[in-house]
């Protein structure tokens, strides 16, 4: 068995199986994610463990594109529980601030326990002598502590995609010590925000007892004296590989032809989101649907595609946005299309990078408008797929809005002057426009996920053990 010096955990691997012919084959999966680990496993020997999206038996570990790939099993019965029910059921609406109520099942905290220490002790197989291991997002977070357990040598770290909640939502959590001490078991928490790691460190002083815990500025001491710091280090997106991207004369090209397919409308909108209710799409048509009625957006001239990834289409909560973004979209698009050209495109599936890169090129203005959102990785995708042309809408409750402060900000709960804000972007000086995009693009470009991934792995590897 090999030994690796880096290892990655997250839910799933960084590849997908697809079909191509009558064989499968294994697809590195979009996104920036496995792009910022292979920049900084070159060199060194990594892993990454986790799961491949299908049921049942785990396929045998491989090499690919220089990394090894373990997959972990996972039944179909821990599928419901542990992905489906603790962590998309419990932990996803909890984390993002109850906008569907989350539900806790006694049965679905086990299946979480036991799928996580799975991981851990897979990692604590594939890590060398004095190995950093990297564990991801909240589908994770009793791993550090099991892996402590098994590994006292290896360096641990977490990094937090989605928000951690304030205190007051966390503490619903039937399991909130267990998850509590689990993530403690490493040597440093990366969160997107200040704010999540401040919630983080507030939930260890309030919740857990003076005896158990000692809570020192970004230090949390446990009775066993080891000592985890939480910070913020927020993520970001391959910049330079999707602005080189958007500049292809193909992906131009493509852009122009979006826009004669819609009919040439004098301006275009666009939305891209997985389809989840967090993302704030009904309220984002609230606010389309108002401007259609009132003139202030003409059907036959503004046109606004909404492109919404499948996503955890089992759940419930999942099913109910689908149906009612569907019913909104038929709405608008009864009252306000023109012949052959709909007010509004929506499309409910995944396109590939270049399609994804010729949308971003094409719309005038970019709605992103999450109820709440860890990062949003799309708002960083579009400004740096422009470097002085479009506008960018940007939610308050989004962990981007910290960092992307020159675009157009707006409370996605308040349709009035969300709606002043579409217009806004819509209708500001072109010189305006220029200005906003080139601040934002200098930022997106300067603060990459490659310089992401350094930031993380040397605060882990600073991080105090002892106090
Ligand atoms: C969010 C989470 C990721 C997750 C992704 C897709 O970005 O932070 O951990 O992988 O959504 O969701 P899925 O449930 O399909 O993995």
């Amino acid at each position: 068995q090999d030994k690796f010096d880096l290892v990655i955990a997250a839910n799933r691997l960084p590849v997908d199986r697809v079909r191509e012919g009558n064989r499968s084959v294994w697809r590195r999966s979009p996104g920036g994610l496995v792009t910022a680990m292979e920049s900084v496993m070159s060199g060194r020997d990594g892993a990454w463990i986790g799961w491949s999206g299908v049921p049942g038996k785990a396929p045998a570990p491989f090499e690919q594109d220089d990394m090894w790939l373990h997959p972990i099993a996972l039944s179909a019965d821990e599928i419901t529980d542990y992905y489906e029910g603790f962590s998309n059921g419990s932990l996803w609406p909890l984390y993002h601030d109850v906008i569907v109520p989350p539900t806790f099942r006694r049965r679905w905290q086990a299946a979480y326990e036991k799928v996580n220490r799975r991981f851990a002790e897979v990692a604590a197989e594939l890590a060398a002598e004095n190995a950093t291991v990297w564990i991801h997002d909240y589908q994770l977070q009793l791993m550090p502590r099991y892996l402590r357990e098994l590994r006292p040598d290896v360096r641990i770290g977490w990094f937090n995609h989605i928000p951690f909640p304030p205190v007051e939502l966390f503490m619903q959590l039937p399991a909130r010590d267990t998850l509590l001490h689990g993530l403690l078991g490493a040597d440093f928490l990366g969160f997107q925000r200040r704010t999540d790691a401040q919630n983080f460190l507030r939930a260890c002083r309030q919740l857990l007892g003076d005896d158990d815990v000692e809570v020192r500025a970004d230090l949390v001491q446990t009775a066993d004296g080891q000592v985890c710091r939480a910070a913020a280090v927020p993520i970001s997106i391959d910049s330079r590989g999707m602005a080189r991207l958007a500049a292809t004369p193909a992906v131009r090209a493509r852009a122009r032809e979006i826009r004669e397919q819609l009919g040439n409308p004098e301006k275009l909108l666009l939305g891209v989101d997985r389809l989840d209710y967090t993302k704030g799409i009904r309220h984002r048509l609230k606010s389309l649907e108002e401007m259609y009625r009132e003139g202030t957006l003409d059907g036959a001239r503004t046109k606004f595609i909404q492109v919404a990834t499948p996503s955890r289409e089992r759940l419930q909560a999942y099913q109910h946005i689908k149906s009612e973004v569907e019913q909104t979209v038929g709405r608008i698009n009864g009252e306000h299309s023109s012949f052959g050209a709909p007010a509004v495109t929506y499309l409910h599936r995944s396109f590939p990078r270049e399609e994804m890169a010729a949308l971003f090129v094409a719309a005038d203005v970019m709605l992103v408008t999450p109820l709440r959102d860890g990062m949003n990785l799309v708002a960083k995708e579009y400004v740096a797929a422009h470097d002085d042309t479009g506008a960018l809408v940007l939610s308050e409750f989004t962990g981007a809005a910290n960092e992307l402060k020159q675009a157009y900000l707006c409370n996605p709960h308040d349709i009035a002057r969300t709606k002043r804000t579409i217009t806004r972007a819509l209708e500001a000086p072109a010189e305006e426009r220029r200005r906003r995009m080139r601040a934002l693009h200098r930022q997106v470009l300067r603060h990459d996920v490659q310089r992401w991934a350094e930031r993380f792995l040397s605060n882990l590897a600073v991080a105090p053990r002892q106090p």
